[in-house]
């Protein structure tokens, strides 16, 4: 089995749909190019036959995306299918990614159908889609919640219909790490035609597992995830992308896994999708929230300038952010506002550093935060002291 996992982003498609307000054609396309920029490789660009504005930004991500595949996203009908088919034609690589609801509250409650009925339709979209491409994507929504033996026979199905990727999609977030590897390991023992497609899983974070989920998917086969940037998508969201990036790069030598994201184009590309969504990212937010490579314990603070790694398990500058920050608090010893007096330029004989500390503590029980402007007016006024 490849120990490549491909990374298909959903920033434009279900992301994008969680928004109060749509993004415009151009904002979209700034996001494709980043995301292309980024190393994904698949951009899920929208959901054409939903309005004639999505089905434009599909086309014109389409036409100017050259690296990554283009998707589109159509339900399991023939005017959804022809209309990705139609807006992607113009790509480079594109696939048409189609999908039908597999559990039984989905089946009976929303599509009022039949489960052979519902395994017919979906044959019948992928053989469709196959008449536009080759790389066809087959879903199972609410896959999490499907009864295991109708998932076999569905991905089964789709298979041999031609899908090429089947996913297998954990709706509403309400799986469990070991119930969700369970499920994909389950399929890679009883489908027997799956080693003709790629697995692929999409998991929401309703209650906070889309990473954990998908983490334990691919430690169980599965070889695409699909996610968004800053984890943005219907409800709490959809698995977080850079957090699996990053959790396969930082973890790679157990894992023994890869993917192609340029993790240094993450901080950038997060903050872009942040700006243009209008979805300020939370400061704990992992690998890209303010806080993510900030040190406020005065112990942490030492530590890590004697040894970075003895609080910091990646770099900042690996997911593109320029150095990590020490926030000057009452709880920052004298080793860290020596080290930050000499970032601001002054030399060791420039200050009396037992007197600056004093001074520091002082301010920072009154002010929380000291900033570089505050600890130069320190240096200044002690400066002063020792002239008169
Ligand atoms: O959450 C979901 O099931 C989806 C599918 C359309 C893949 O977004
Ligand atoms: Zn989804």
């Amino acid at each position: 089995m490849s120990n490549q996992v491909k990374i298909f982003d959903t920033t434009l498609r279900d992301g994008e749909q969680a928004l109060p307000a749509s993004l415009t054609a151009k904002e979209k396309l700034q996001i494709a190019l980043a995301l292309e920029r980024l190393g994904v490789d698949i951009i899920e660009a929208g959901f054409p036959v939903s309005s004639p504005g999505d089905f434009q930004s599909v086309q014109s991500i389409a036409q100017n995306v050259k690296t990554a595949t283009v998707a589109g996203l159509a339900r399991a009908l023939p005017q959804d299918i022809d209309a990705c088919g139609e807006a992607l034609k113009v790509a480079e690589r594109f696939r048409i990614h189609t999908f039908i609801a597999t559990s039984d509250i989905h089946v009976d409650a929303k599509l009022r159908k039949s489960h052979d009925e519902v395994v017919e339709m979906a044959v019948k979209a992928v053989k469709h889609a196959r008449r536009y491409t080759d790389d066809v994507e087959f879903s199972c929504e609410d896959a999490g919640r499907t009864h295991i033996d109708y998932l076999c026979r569905m991905v089964e199905a789709a298979i041999r219909a031609g899908a090429t990727t089947v996913n297998i999609p954990d709706t509403v977030g309400y799986t469990t790490p070991t119930e969700f590897g369970g499920i994909i390991q389950q399929l890679f023992n009883r489908v027997p035609n799956i080693d003709n497609a790629v697995i692929s899983v999409h998991c929401h974070n309703d209650l906070g597992l889309a990473v954990a989920n998908s983490l334990a998917a691919v430690e169980q086969g599965a070889r695409q995830v699909e996610c968004t940037i800053n984890g943005i998508g219907e409800r709490a969201g959809n698995c977080s992308l850079e957090e699996i990036a990053m959790i396969l790069q930082t973890r790679q030598h157990m894992l023994g896994l890869q993917t192609r994201i340029r993790s240094q184009e993450i901080h950038r590309t997060s903050k872009l999708v942040s700006q243009l969504c209008n979805m300020p990212v939370q400061a704990n937010k992992a690998i890209v929230g303010a806080n993510a490579f900030s040190h406020s314990s005065g112990i942490h603070q030492d530590g890590v300038l004697k040894a970075q790694n003895t609080y910091e398990i990646m770099t900042p500058e690996s997911v593109g952010i320029n150095k990590n920050n020490l926030n000057l608090t009452s709880r920052s010893g004298r080793h860290v506002i020596k080290h930050r007096l000499h970032e601001l330029g002054y030399q060791e004989h420039d200050f009396d550093l037992e007197a600056v500390y004093d001074a520091f503590l002082k301010l920072a029980d009154k002010k929380g935060q000291v900033f570089d402007y505050d600890l130069e007016a320190l240096l200044f006024f002690d400066q002063q002291k020792h002239q008169q």
